[in-house]
C-alpha cells in the first residue's frame, strides 16, 4: 500500500486518497447528507447552532492529529482516517497464519465480514441516540463538551464502517450503510442491533458508568478486529481506538468524580442524599447494570462463530500481533470454563478457539478491575471504608453460558428465591432512578459544577477549568 496523503480540503477529509476515486467519493458524498439528517434529529438534542470546543482528527500520525477549535457539531469534519499501513503485512493467526494479508475481501468470508463491520458499526450511531438528551442535564461546561466529543467521535467511527461497506461490499454494502442511519435504539420495530444498545442512557451516571464499560467492550472488540487478516479493517479500527481512548478515560474519570465527591461529602459528614450528590449503594447498583450489559456483548463463552472468525484470521486475540500467545493458530489447547450444572457448577474444557469470546472478556475483566481499583484507591485516600466492587462475569448475565441462571455479584449461585429478594440492593431500582434524576441539574457558568460530581483535575487541552468549553447562541 501506498504511503496515504492526509486531504483535508474536501468535504469529506480523509487519507485514503476520496479524490482519485471518483465513484466511491459520488456514493460517499450520497450518503453524507444523509448522515447529516440522522444527526440533526437522532443527534444531541437542541445544541446545533451551539459552538463547542471539539478535537477534530486531521490525520493519523503520532503527535499533531488532533485539532481543537471552537465548531457548530453539524459542521464537525467527520473524515476517513486509516491508520498507517504496515509494508508487507502478514495475517499472524489462525488457519492463514504467515500469508499475505488482504487488501480485498476473499469470497468465502465475505458476509461473515460484512456481518462483523455492521454490527460493529451499528453500535456507533446507536449510543449517539442513547445520549441524546444528556445535553440538557449537563453537570457542567467541561462535561457537557466531553458528551458532545463522544457523540461526534462516535459519528465519525460510523463514518469509518460505512466507508469499509462501500467500497468492498458493493450495492449490499451501500444498503447496509442506509440501514445503519435507519435503526433506531431502544425503537420497537427497528432497533439496534445489540441489547446493551437499546438500554435508555438517562443520566449522567449512567453515562459515566457507559463510557467506562460499553465503550471499553467497544475497545476489545475494535481490538481484535484491528489484528484482522482484512489490512482495511485493520487500519481502521487501529485508528478508531485512538479516539476510543477518550471515551473511556471520560467514564473513568466522571465515576472517579462522582465517587471522590461522594467520599468527600460522606467524610465531612453529610448525607450525599440531602445535597444532591449520589450515595455510593446507588452508584453500585449503576455499574453493576453497566458492567453485567456490557458483559454480555462479547457473545458467547463457547462459540463456534468465535472460533470460524478466529481460524479464518478475521478476529484475532487481544494483542495478538504483539507476539504474547505461544501458538498462532490457537490448537490443541483448551480453556477452562466453569459452568452451571445441576445446582452448583463444573469445570468444562473447551477447544481454545472456541473460547475467543472468553478470553476476550477475561481481558476485559481484569482492565476494568484496574480501573475499579483507582477508584478504591481514591477512597482509601479519602480516609472512607467503602469500596466500589466490579460485579463477577456470571451475575446478571443476558447472554452465553450464564444466562437464564441466578448468581450474587461476588459470582455465587444462587436461588431464584435469593434473586428475588436480593435484586433491589443489586441492581438499579426504579427509586434509585428518580433520585439520580432529581441530581441532574444544568449547570452552565463556566468553571461551576453540579454538587454531585467534583471538578476533574485537568481541563481539556490543558485549558482551565473555566474555559468556555461550549458557546451558546
Ligand atoms: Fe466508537
Ligand atoms: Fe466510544
Amino acid at each position: 500500500m501506498p504511503h496515504m496523503e492526509v486531504d483535508l480540503d474536501t468535504r469529506i477529509p480523509n487519507n485514503v486518497n476520496l479524490k482519485g476515486d471518483k465513484r466511491l467519493l459520488r456514493a460517499l458524498e450520497h450518503w453524507q447528507p444523509q448522515f447529516i439528517e440522522w444527526w440533526k434529529e437522532m443527534g444531541p438534542s437542541d445544541f446545533n447552532a451551539d459552538s463547542v470546543y471539539l478535537r477534530t482528527a486531521v490525520g493519523v500520525g503520532k503527535g499533531g492529529w488532533a485539532h481543537f477549535d471552537h465548531v457548530k457539531m453539524p459542521d464537525y469534519r467527520w473524515g476517513i482516517f486509516l491508520a498507517e499501513p504496515t509494508d508487507d503485512r502478514k495475517i499472524h493467526f489462525g488457519d492463514h497464519v504467515g500469508d499475505q494479508a488482504w487488501d480485498q475481501v476473499p469470497g468465502e468470508m465475505r458476509n461473515r465480514l460484512r456481518r462483523l463491520i455492521v454490527t460493529q458499526g451499528d453500535t456507533e450511531p446507536a449510543s449517539v441516540e442513547q445520549q441524546r438528551l444528556l445535553g440538557h442535564t449537563a453537570p457542567s461546561l467541561y462535561d457537557m463538551r466531553s458528551l458532545f466529543q463522544v457523540n461526534a467521535e462516535e459519528g465519525r467511527h460510523l463514518w469509518a464502517m460505512v466507508y469499509l461497506l462501500h467500497v468492498f461490499f458493493g450495492s449490499d454494502g451501500r444498503d447496509e450503510a442506509e440501514e445503519l442511519l435507519a435503526r433506531r435504539s431502544g425503537n420497537a420495530d427497528k432497533p439496534r442491533i445489540l441489547e446493551a444498545f437499546n438500554q435508555p442512557v438517562e443520566t449522567w451516571l449512567d453515562f459515566f458508568c457507559f463510557t467506562t464499560f460499553t465503550d471499553r467492550d467497544g475497545k476489545y472488540q475494535l481490538a481484535s478486529l484491528a489484528e484482522s487478516g482484512f489490512s482495511p479493517l485493520a487500519y481502521s479500527t487501529q485508528f478508531m481506538l485512538t479516539e476510543e481512548a477518550y471515551h473511556m478515560q471520560t467514564g473513568e474519570n466522571g465515576i472517579g468524580r462522582i465517587v471522590h465527591r461522594t467520599g468527600e461529602l460522606m467524610r465531612e459528614g453529610t448525607d450525599p442524599r440531602k445535597v444532591g450528590a449520589i450515595p455510593f449503594d446507588i452508584i453500585q447498583r449503576y455499574i453493576n447494570f453497566w458492567a453485567s450489559m456490557s458483559m454480555d456483548l462479547f457473545g458467547g463463552e463457547d462459540s463456534t462463530n468465535a472460533a470460524e472468525a478466529f481460524a479464518m484470521g478475521l478476529k484475532g486475540r487481544y494483542r495478538e500481533s504483539d507476539g504474547i500467545y505461544k501458538d498462532p493458530k490457537a490448537l490443541g489447547q483448551n480453556y477452562k470454563l466453569s459452568v452451571p450444572k445441576n445446582g452448583g457448577m463444573t469445570e468444562q474444557d473447551v477447544p481454545l478457539r472456541r473460547a475467543m469470546n472468553s478470553l476476550l472478556l477475561d481481558a476485559y475483566v481484569a482492565d476494568s478491575t484496574r480501573i475499579v481499583n483507582r477508584w478504591n484507591r481514591d477512597l482509601e485516600r479519602l480516609d472512607m471504608d467503602v469500596r466500589i466492587s466490579l460485579p463477577d462475569k456470571k451475575f446478571h448475565r443476558g447472554q452465553g453460558v450464564y444466562a437464564g441462571y441466578w448468581f450474587n455479584p461476588a459470582g455465587e449461585r444462587i436461588t431464584e428465591e435469593e434473586w428475588n429478594a436480593h435484586r433491589d440492593d443489586w441492581l438499579p431500582t426504579e427509586a434509585d432512578s428518580a433520585y439520580v434524576k432529581t441530581c441532574m441539574i444544568s449547570v452552565r457558568e463556566p468553571g461551576k459544577f453540579a454538587n454531585w460530581i467534583s471538578p476533574p483535575h485537568q481541563g481539556t487541552n490543558e485549558q482551565p477549568n473555566d474555559f468556555d468549553y461550549v458557546r451558546f447562541h
